[in-house]
């Protein structure tokens, strides 16, 4: 696919200024997410960690948005790395949904350590459902085709991914970008592991089934960034099937 050349450099150029310093109040903002997420909870390993954050802060940088969301918060690490790169942009805002209400009092207090408080607006409650209603709360002039997100990072239940995925692509502008964490899910999600249906567990048969997905939608473009644990960069290309696909399913 030609978009995956273009995305290969959005992601050479994304690196190579996520190599370069992040600033006192990022860093600092951060080693307190990390450091309060190891003492008041035994998940630190969900969080993506500082070369992943510092490169999702990167390329949002990079691709100049202005709206982003975040599905599955936890602590804030990497909401807080999202926020920061869409400061200065004029009509900025990240939205975040959780479902775990317990965690605000951290989110809250790293959002402000960051000074990125009020630019976030954080939800609790299932994303499902929460998509939902921000789909159908969607103002005229978005009714009317300007989508609302430029980026959009999925790291929440890896059961399901593909419906966030599937709710979340009206929301996304042609353009726009769906990051998805962890899709090599400990290498239990390669081409090798999927034949073998009987021994998967629910969340690498969500990931599977994710993957596949978004193999097989015309509509983006896609790469396979082995950072961490895999990071799927997708584009939006088009918001409908091409007509030689919609024809043959009418057929
Ligand atoms: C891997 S953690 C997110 C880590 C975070 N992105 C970071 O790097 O700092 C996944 C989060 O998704 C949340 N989650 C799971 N299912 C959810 C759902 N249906 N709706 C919203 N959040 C959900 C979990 O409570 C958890 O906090």
């Amino acid at each position: 696919m030609t978009g995956d050349i273009e995305i290969n450099d959005l992601v050479a150029e994304a690196e190579a200024l996520s190599k370069t310093q992040a600033s006192a109040q990022l860093t600092s903002a951060l080693r307190w997410v990390e450091r309060q997420t190891h003492t008041r909870t035994n998940h630190a390993q969900m969080l993506v960690g500082k070369e992943e954050g510092l490169f999702l802060n990167a390329f949002v940088k990079c691709v100049n948005a202005k709206r982003v969301l975040e599905i599955g918060t936890f602590t804030g690490y990497s909401l807080i790395c999202l926020a920061d790169a869409v400061l200065h942009n004029e009509g900025f805002g990240v939205d975040a949904l959780e479902i775990n209400q317990e965690l605000e009092y951290i989110i809250a207090e790293g959002l402000q350590r960051a000074k990125v408080e009020e630019i976030t607006r954080v939800s609790f409650g299932d994303a499902k459902e929460l998509l939902q209603k921000i789909a159908t709360n969607r103002t005229a002039a978005q009714e009317c085709g300007c989508e609302m997100y430029d980026v959009v990072f999925i790291d929440a239940n890896k059961r399901e991914y593909a419906e966030y995925y599937n709710l979340v692509f009206p929301l996304v502008k042609v353009g726009g970008y769906i990051l998805a964490d962890n899709v090599l899910w400990y290498g239990k999600a390669g081409a090798t592991a999927a034949g073998d249906v009987n021994h998967r567990d629910k969340k690498t048969a969500g990931i599977i089934d994710f993957n596949s997905l978004v193999e097989n939608d015309t509509r983006v473009s896609k790469f396979l960034y082995k950072i961490r644990d895999g990071l799927y960069i997708i584009r939006k290309e088009s918001t409908r099937l091409p007509s030689s696909t919609s024809s043959r399913c009418l057929r």
